[in-house]
């Protein structure tokens, strides 16, 4: 068996391509003419979405005792974003091209391009004007109420947390907490940025994923290395490659203003290092700022009468960097005898669809009825799926390409003596099993630990 070199094979146009041909994520609008960088996500693309949260919620709130939930709303009083400095701060300098009518983002013009072709750097051009850069807010404005005046400008939240902190009394309060502990939300955040791209790695509209870990401040140096570890863990546990990760910490001058400390950790996309989650050192910046806006203390106060404002380390990542990072880890060309296929090598836990189920022959009433049978019985507990349309090669190319670890496949042999083939996506390994076994077996398989066949 012949392996194609994977870094080369993954590029951000080839996993695109294979997203919207098999039903992960679809350019948004399509029938309109699209809407840049917007995307729609596919039946695949939920379960996969639907995976990934429900193991960083298992992770951070299921598997510990001091982290709670929250689902806040999307818009908030308008007065959270000026305590936040997003009203003030939020910025990105901007630069038009009087010539070509294209934005840029003025701290990107070497990772941008002109419109014209053969592209070039804006500004390299002869005919390239550009104006001097502007301050230009990412919040999207929008109003509340039937009349749209000054009194009723909203903003679409352009991060999570601070839906967190403004509910911090209701959890000290009501869920009886004392730090450190923290608070986990995941969902719908909204920026409009000047230059998205790269397929869902820079998008206006992505579903962060935050967790506000409030602490004594004498504690925060070392809670805010303890969540860098294990973050950092949380990749490699759903087989994200240890060479693709990296932590990087920011240098002072690069700090956003709340920030006492920030770690970006980076995956190798095909697009280069970038960040993938941000760990933040938040100090008391967020505590302190909603105390003066609201006149709500925000504060812990100890049985023992002690008085302190928490300082707050956050992990902060979007569901649409992971996905972006896990298809690009887990796409791989290969040939195999004579053909040719493309796989998602995922983690079983990750995959959209843990197992297939396929009768050989499709108008064979024993074989359908045996697959009918254990295909009622698995999706009970599991998310499998029946294919009896096509040869058997091509059903099993189509569930490598949607990533899923194994496929039951129920043949002559079944008929007399009860046991069906397992095929295996990454070894292609068969080995056959009793049918009344198949469910503990699937059970088992997911239980053991998995490492990618690409190495580390
Ligand atoms: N609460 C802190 C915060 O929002 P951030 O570094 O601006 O910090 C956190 O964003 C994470 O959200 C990033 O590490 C990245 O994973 C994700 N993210 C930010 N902007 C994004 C965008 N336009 N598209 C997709 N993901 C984005």
């Amino acid at each position: 068996m012949e392996l194609e070199q994977f870094d080369g094979a993954a590029t951000i146009e080839k996993v695109a391509a294979l997203c919207r041909r098999r039903a992960f994520v679809f350019p948004s609008s399509d029938i309109y003419g699209g809407l840049g960088s917007s995307f729609d996500f596919g039946h695949y693309g939920v379960l996969l979405n639907d995976n990934v949260k429900a193991e960083w919620r298992r992770a951070l709130i299921q598997e510990r005792e001091d982290v709670v939930a929250l689902d806040s709303a999307i818009i908030l009083n308008p007065q959270v974003w000026v305590a936040s400095g997003h009203v003030d701060t939020f910025f990105d300098p901007l630069v038009d091209c009087r010539t070509c009518k294209l934005r840029f983002r003025a701290d990107k013009l070497e990772d941008s391009q002109c419109g014209r072709k053969p592209s070039k750097q804006p500004g390299e051009f002869k005919e390239c004007d550009l104006t001097e850069p502007r301050q230009f807010n990412l919040m999207f404005e929008t109003t509340v109420g039937p009349v749209e005046d000054s009194g009723s400008r909203a903003y679409l939240r352009p991060e999570t947390a601070q839906g967190i902190f403004i509910n911090f009394k209701n959890v000290l309060q009501i869920a009886r907490r004392r730090p450190p502990f923290g608070i986990a939300q995941v969902g719908k955040s909204f920026r409009n940025e000047i230059t998205p791209g790269n397929f869902l790695f820079r998008v206006r509209e992505f579903e962060q994923m935050e967790m506000e870990f409030f602490v004594p401040p004498p504690e925060s140096e070392q809670w805010y290395r303890y969540w860098i570890d294990q973050r950092l863990g949380w990749y490699l546990r759903y087989g994200l490659r240890r060479s693709k990760l990296r932590v990087r910490e920011h240098g002072p001058e690069e700090r956003s203003h709340y920030s006492q400390g920030t770690s970006d950790i980076e995956y190798e996309y095909p697009i280069g290092w970038s960040e993938l989650e941000g760990v933040a050192n938040r100090g008391d910046f967020d505590l302190t700022r909603h105390t003066e806006f609201s006149t709500t203390k925000l504060e812990y106060v100890a049985p023992d009468g002690e008085r302190y404002v928490p300082h707050v380390i956050e992990p902060a990542v979007s569901l649409e960097r992971i996905i972006v990072a896990m298809l690009a880890d887990a796409y791989d060309e290969e040939v195999v005898g004579e053909r040719e296929r493309t796989v998602l090598r995922f983690h079983p836990e990750i995959a959209p669809v843990t197992a297939a189920i396929l009768p050989l022959i499709a108008k064979d009433e024993g074989m359908v009825s045996k697959a009918r049978g254990l295909y009622e019985d698995l999706r009970k507990r599991h998310s499998v799926e029946y294919d009896d349309n096509g040869a058997i090669g091509r059903r099993y190319r189509r569930q490598d390409e949607i990533g899923t670890p194994w496929a039951f496949t129920i043949d002559e042999q079944t008929l007399a003596d009860d046991t069906v083939t397992v095929r295996d996506r990454d070894s292609l390994a068969q080995e056959r099993i009793s049918t009344g076994k198949v469910r503990a077996w699937l059970e088992d398989a997911l239980e053991r630990e998995w490492k990618t066949p690409k190495g580390e």
